[in-house]
């Protein structure tokens, strides 16, 4: 069995001696391969990132079961950056908006081959390694091509496909030109069968088809819901280092003016526009103006972890969020209290300590294929957390009953949505989130890849 994905379970650093460190990936992929353990015998194909990792390929350094490719850094950079993060990733989460809409010239053109060439280096680094017969299971938008390409290296394998984002409607997706439309959907048919998170996302993927190439064809089209990896969050959320955050987190929270614990709305996201930070800090505002007794009361405790820095459209969002922060803080903030909390330094313990003592979830998303923070806050919250959840987000679906849902356009909604989750019925908000809870580890990430795996073994109908 062979795993392809853009990025890998681990990453090198050079120390400053010269010597290589490892440093484990996270994500919902990577627990679940893990999870099936190294005796399985699967070889997880994925890109060399940074420098530490070049030169881990170069010194022959490695885990056993991962092979990194060593793709140019400038093919990389036009592949990664240019076509998978400003082109796909935008179309499927639908976030063009004026001065932001996609210019398709000469410079797209370049990159779009540097994807093609990306692509390529993959399928080329499978059908070599692929024994006869074998599965493999290509992942995510970085790698729409790689099901087409390896069918015509190889024949007898097994091809899947799964997409971690929202596919586009047809409208949106027809925005991409005639040719490069056409080879995203071929090269994805390619496989024997494509997964997808949500039945929504399914759906909109076969509109494509039907629109623009006549149809699925012979490939399979399938659904495979991720949910929390429940045993591991509760186990890494009670370990020490927690405890140490959780107690620093107090501190800086403060209290309020009666003494009691300040109310925490806490928010936890890659700076990403589609998690749509900025709306949720104006919803906090509008808060803060609507309901005055929340001041000096409530925390909003934002994790921004930066993401795709190399992108200026990414350094600007993040620019926009530190900068409404700073208004928020300067308008609202008393000695005594800081209004927002924005953390920028990735630190998993810190975000666990946070999801413990929250008193709402904000998560917010203009579109997610997923999002695995609605489905985390419930397992680990220590005494019930309620959840503001997007109905855009694809945990929606599973967790839409016991979540308050709101749209994520809407700030007045959105604002009175976190006044209703302060102000739960303590009792009704557990309930909640043991309900919450239960529903969001239903399907855990080894669940996940092994459904998939079993259904692209099943034989084909015809
Ligand atoms: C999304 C994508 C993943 C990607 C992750 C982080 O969840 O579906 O494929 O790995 O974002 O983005 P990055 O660009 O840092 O890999």
């Amino acid at each position: 069995m062979l795993v392809a994905s853009n990025r890998g379970p681990v990453s090198y650093e050079v120390g400053e001696d010269g010597s290589l460190h490892a440093k484990r990936g996270g994500g919902g992929l990577v627990s679940g391969l893990s999870a099936i353990g190294p005796d399985a015998g699967a070889l997880w194909v994925c890109s060399a990132l940074t420098d530490g990792d070049r030169e881990a390929v170069a010194r022959g350094v490695g885990e056993e079961g991962v092979r990194m490719l060593p793709v140019p850094a400038d093919v990389h950079a036009d592949a990664y950056n240019g076509i998978a993060n400003s082109v796909l990733w935008f179309v499927h989460h639908m976030l063009y908006q004026t001065p932001l809409e996609p210019v398709f010239d000469a410079e797209f053109r370049r990159q779009w081959a540097a994807y093609e060439t990306y692509n390529r280096a993959f399928a080329q680094a499978l059908a070599q390694e692929a024994a006869q017969g074998a599965a493999v299971l290509v992942q995510d938008y970085h790698l729409c091509l790689v099901p087409g390409m390896l069918r015509e290296l190889r024949p007898d394998l097994r091809i899947g496909h799964f997409s971690h984002t929202p596919w586009a409607p047809v409208d949106y997706f027809g925005l991409l030109p005639d040719d490069i439309r056409a080879q995203l959907l071929t090269g994805m048919l390619g496989a024997d069968r494509l997964g997808f998170l949500t039945r929504r996302w399914a759906d909109a993927f076969s509109a494509c088809c039907t629109e623009f190439a006549g149809g699925t064809g012979k490939t399979r089209v399938g659904v495979h819901g991720l949910g929390a990896d429940g045993e591991f969050l509760l186990e890494r959320s009670h370990r020490p280092d927690v405890d140490e955050r959780m107690a620093a987190l107090r501190e800086e929270i403060g209290a309020a003016p009666d003494g009691g614990a300040r109310r925490t709305i806490v928010r936890v996201d890659r700076t990403e526009l589609s998690k749509n930070i900025v709306r949720g800090l104006l919803a906090y505002r509008q808060l803060l103006d609507d309901h005055p007794e929340w001041r000096e009361r409530v925390v909003h405790v934002a994790f921004a972890y930066p993401s795709r820095q190399d992108l200026a459209v990414y350094r600007d969002y993040m620019a926009d969020v530190q900068r409404l922060t700073q208004e928020i803080n300067s308008a609202y903030g008393t000695p005594g209290w800081t209004p927002v909390l924005l953390n920028l330094k990735d630190d998993f313990a810190r975000s666990l300590a946070a999801y413990r003592l929250a008193d709402v979830a904000l998560v917010n998303p203009i579109r997610d294929g997923m999002n695995l923070v609605a489905k985390e806050v419930p397992v680990v919250s220590d005494e019930g957390c309620a959840l503001v959840l997007s109905r855009e987000a694809g945990a929606y679906g599973e967790l839409r009953d016991d979540a308050i849902v709101v749209n994520p356009y809407d700030v007045l909604e959105t604002a009175r949505a976190l006044h209703e989750g302060l102000t739960m019925d303590p009792r009704e908000r557990a309930e909640r989130t043991g309900r919450l809870s239960a529903a969001a580890t239903a399907l855990p990430p080894a669940r996940w890849f092994l459904d998939q795996l079993n259904a692209l073994r099943e034989p084909h109908p015809n």
